[in-house]
């Protein structure tokens, strides 16, 4: 979408001030996505006002990545259709008769600590999950050290149930799980087809991509567990699943039923929506609609036009899902871990470098995180008439600047060359996580939620 006529100029609303520094960030912004998109997330701006960044996302097309094809398998179709004794035949998880425990209702499980726990984590192998992308795999892609896999999450007053696909997918049979959102729900979904397909077996699971919707199917189950790309959950110029890297962002903040008519009568839905939010100061509200042909847009503080968007989306929530079926999950924001003075290291490269979490818990993590849009989120999320599950990631993900991608990823569909890999100041990407890794943290929240009720 191009930005009309005279760039930012002739429309605002905003005062002078803001203006200088949204069109100096407009600017620069224009030069360096020309040179290096990547670069921006170095954006020498203070950050302490707002952080200035650009996600990467990595243009996915379909050639390179595994998991927009459709991969089917159908054939173990002829073997057996008894779903019992291929279960008896598939064993991948042992001691699957012994009791999970419960936490207590309750408990806060997202005040914890992290513990090194290499018996249960990782929870599955990176190269025992097929469906895993390449913007993910860092061993496969070059990673040395594998100690980020190892960290579990323990919370102070309690503990996570043990994991167990088996237990999840009795949960979900005949039911629709799905996220909603921008890469980093992606990045969990992801982490929650690996979770539950350790205990299908081959050919009795399949994933494809139509449009927006990714869906991993689990036949004997007749369950799904799905993706829903809407960065800004309501409509925006970004939501082209493919081709949706752009530098001028312009959100329709009150529309949402375009999108919404997807979700309808799923069983558990997963919204976020924050990277997309990061790269200005302000955000661009387009006056009338994108099917009209409007180009027009107004600029609001960004505080302000999340909260307009999460108000349209509780709303929605409200008046469209039946909570008597329907779970409902907001995910606080991910954090970033570009400057690594944010936790004491002057000779740190963003995140290149790091190989432990943050260590002093006692001590309040910054690293830049936009904490006003979480305090929207936990106010609207708890004044809604539908309950919604606040997944608290925030904090706890903080700490974790040892489990970002970094060099070890994609980028434009390919794997980072050694030259790229040698230059992580630019090229290192310090948003997404490897796998198996943090969000399948993320998701023992959401399991020990489903286990524990329905
Ligand atoms: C979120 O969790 C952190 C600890 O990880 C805690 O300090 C904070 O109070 C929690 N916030 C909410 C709204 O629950
Ligand atoms: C797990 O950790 C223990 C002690 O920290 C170590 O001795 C052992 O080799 C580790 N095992 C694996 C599989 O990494
Ligand atoms: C399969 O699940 C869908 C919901 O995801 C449901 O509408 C359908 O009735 C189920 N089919 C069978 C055969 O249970
Ligand atoms: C893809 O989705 C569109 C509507 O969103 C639908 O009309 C079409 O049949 C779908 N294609 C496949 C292969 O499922
Ligand atoms: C949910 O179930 C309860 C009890 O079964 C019932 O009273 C209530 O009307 C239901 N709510 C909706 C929205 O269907
Ligand atoms: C951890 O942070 C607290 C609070 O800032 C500080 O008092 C303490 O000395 C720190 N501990 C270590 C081991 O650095
Ligand atoms: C919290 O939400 C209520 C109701 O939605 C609203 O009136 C109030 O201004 C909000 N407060 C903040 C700090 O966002």
């Amino acid at each position: 979408m191009k930005n009309s006529g005279g760039g930012a100029t002739g429309r605002k609303t905003t005062n002078l001030s803001v203006f200088v520094v949204v069109f100096s960030i407009f600017l620069f912004g224009c030069f360096m996505y020309n040179e290096d998109m990547k670069s921006l997330a170095e954006f020498p701006f203070s950050r302490s006002k707002s952080q200035e960044i650009q996600e990467e996302e990595q243009q996915q097309s379909d050639q390179n990545n595994p998991v927009q094809e459709i991969i089917k398998n159908d054939q173990v179709n002829s073997v057996s259709m008894n779903s019992r004794t291929q279960e008896s035949e598939f064993r991948v998880e042992e001691d699957d008769d012994e009791e999970v425990e419960l936490p207590p209702e309750d408990c806060d499980l997202f005040k914890g600590d992290w513990v090194l726990d290499n018996v249960t984590h990782p929870i599955y192998r990176e190269d025992e999950c097929e469906f895993l992308t390449a913007q993910v795999t860092c061993l496969r892609n070059g990673r040395k050290d594998s100690l980020y896999q190892n960290w579990k999450w323990q919370p102070r007053d309690c503990s996570l149930p043990k994991f167990k696909a088996r237990l999840l997918l009795e949960k979900l049979r005949g039911k629709r799980l799905m996220f909603v959102g921008d890469s980093l729900n992606r990045n969990q979904w992801e982490s929650m087809v690996c979770l539950v397909q350790s205990a299908v077996p081959r050919g009795r699971k399949s994933l494809s991509k139509n449009g927006s919707l990714s869906v991993f199917r689990i036949q004997d189950y007749n369950a799904t567990v799905e993706f829903y790309w809407a960065p800004f959950i309501v409509e925006s110029n970004s939501d082209d699943p493919d081709m949706h890297s752009i530098l001028n962002r312009i959100i329709m903040p009150e529309s949402i039923n375009k999108h919404g008519e997807n979700w309808k009568g799923v069983d558990f839905l997963i919204f976020n929506t924050y990277i997309w939010w990061m790269n200005t100061g302000a955000m661009k509200i387009l006056r009338g609609s994108f099917d009209e042909g409007a180009t027009e847009y107004d600029e609001i503080l960004r505080p302000a036009a999340y909260a307009r968007v999460l108000n349209t989306w509780s709303n929605w929530v409200d008046e469209n899902v039946d909570p008597n079926r329907t779970t409902v999950f907001f995910s606080s924001m991910s954090p970033l871990h570009i400057k690594s003075l944010d936790w004491g290291n002057p000779d740190g490269i963003k995140c290149a470098l790091e190989t432990m979490p943050i260590q002093n818990m006692s001590k309040k993590p910054n690293v830049g995180t936009d904490r006003r849009l979480f305090v929207i989120a936990v106010n609207v999320t708890r004044s809604m008439k539908v309950p919604v599950h606040f997944l608290n990631i925030t904090r706890l993900s903080e700490y974790r600047k040892d489990a970002h991608t970094s060099i070890y990823t994609i980028r434009q569909g390919k794997i980072l060359t050694d030259e790229q890999k040698a230059d992580p100041a630019i090229y290192a990407d310090c948003i997404h996580w490897c796998l198996p890794g943090l969000p399948d943290t993320w998701n023992e929240f959401i399991y020990t939620r489903i286990i524990s009720h329905s």
